[in-house]
Order: C-alpha cells, then sequence, then structure tokens
C-alpha cells in the first residue's frame, strides 16, 4: 500500500528555521516593539515558537476568523470571530500565519489591520505555497517554500485533528484520509 502520509518538514528542521525566522525579524525591528498577530489555531504553535526566537519586546495578540465556505468562493471574505484587543495606530504589525495558500485570508487581514493606521504590517509565513497562490501577494517571511499538497502538523489541522504533531507531514492519499480523518493517527511515524 502506497504511503498515506510522510515527514515534510521534521521538527528539527522547524526548529532550525523558525530560530533563524526569529533573529532576521530581530535584526528589522531593532528599537522597536513589533505586534505579533496570529490568527487560531493553526498559528498558535508557529507564533508560540517564533516570539521567543525574537529577542525584542514583542506583544503576541490573536484572531479568530470563521470563512464563508472555501477561500475562493468567499474571496477570503472572513468573520472576524476573535479581534486584537490593542490599538494599532503608530505600531509595527507582523502577521504571523501558519500557511499562505490562495493568499485569500492573509490579503484580506493584511487590509483590515492596516486600514487601522499601523505604522507598517508585514507578513510572515512558516510556510509559502506559491503555486496555488490566486493573488499577488509575497510574505515578506517565509519559513519554508511548500510544494502543492496537503499538510498537517505543527498547528496545521485535518478535521482539527493533528495539530499537535511536532513535525510537519505531506498528505499523499488525500482520499484514504477523507476516508478516514484518523488514520494518521494509528501510523508509526519515525521520529525526524
Ligand atoms: P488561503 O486563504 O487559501 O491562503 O488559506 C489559508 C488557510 O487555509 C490556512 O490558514 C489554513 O487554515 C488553510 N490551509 C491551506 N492549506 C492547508 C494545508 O495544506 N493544510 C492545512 N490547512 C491548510
Ligand atoms: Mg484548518
Amino acid at each position: 500500500m502506497a504511503e498515506v502520509a510522510s515527514v515534510l518538514f521534521g521538527r528539527e528542521d522547524v526548529r532550525r528555521r523558525v530560530a533563524e525566522l526569529g533573529r532576521t525579524i530581530t535584526g528589522d525591528y531593532v528599537g522597536r516593539e513589533p505586534v505579533f498577530v496570529t490568527v487560531l489555531k493553526g498559528g498558535a504553535m508557529f507564533l508560540a515558537d517564533l516570539m521567543r526566537a525574537v529577542d525584542l519586546p514583542v506583544e503576541p495578540h490573536f484572531m479568530a476568523i470563521s470563512r464563508y465556505g472555501d477561500a475562493e468562493e468567499s474571496l477570503g471574505r472572513v468573520r472576524i470571530l476573535l479581534d486584537v484587543d490593542v490599538d494599532l495606530a503608530g505600531r509595527d504589525v507582523v502577521l504571523v500565519e501558519d500557511i499562505v495558500d490562495t493568499g485569500l485570508t492573509s490579503r484580506y487581514l493584511l487590509s483590515v489591520l492596516g486600514s487601522r493606521g499601523a505604522a507598517s504590517v508585514e507578513l510572515c509565513a512558516l510556510l509559502d505555497k506559491t503555486v496555488r497562490r490566486i493573488v499577488p501577494l509575497r510574505p515578506r517571511y517565509v519559513g519554508f517554500e511548500c510544494p502543492d499538497a496537503f499538510v498537517v502538523g505543527y498547528g496545521l489541522d485535518f478535521q482539527e485533528r493533528y495539530r499537535n504533531l511536532p513535525d510537519i507531514l505531506q498528505v499523499h492519499d488525500l482520499t484514504a484520509l477523507r476516508a478516514n480523518p484518523d488514520l494518521l493517527l494509528a501510523l508509526a511515524l519515525p521520529a525526524a
């Protein structure tokens, strides 16, 4: 039987790359106190690790959204269920995303954040699935270029499962996973 999923970026790759991003951001924002805004729930793991890799006073803030249908149908418009509780006027905002796929969600959130008088708004994405991009959007900071595949782990879910996997897995057989969403729970994955 073909493999259902395999490790795409192991926990060590993730740790190293997040540390590098943290150093880059530290250099770029020296003397400033950036506001990191992330979107629950997928971005929570990345934010938690990234902010500890940044050697500056960083404020974490969270948003929660719900999509109207899928991103493409809704043109990226989302309903904001939880909003940041800080005045963004004059602040340097970094939108911290787990993954940018079509780009519709990030573009919408960047425009919302930008409309609040922030001094700057940048996008930091752990994974950048550029081949699926619908809107021209290039994150300032990217952890890894992501192939055109469904991925889970390190915050990313399939039907709310697998967010707690320390590695990022690429799903090869999405049909099998749809048929049994718990399939990967039973998989004995090698530690990466
Ligand atoms: P976009 O608006 O198409 O860029 O959608 C981005 C959102 O879709 C992400 O924040 C994820 O919640 C979800 N998403 C996109 N690709 C994947 C994937 O491969 N695995 C899990 N979630 C994904
Ligand atoms: Mg999801």
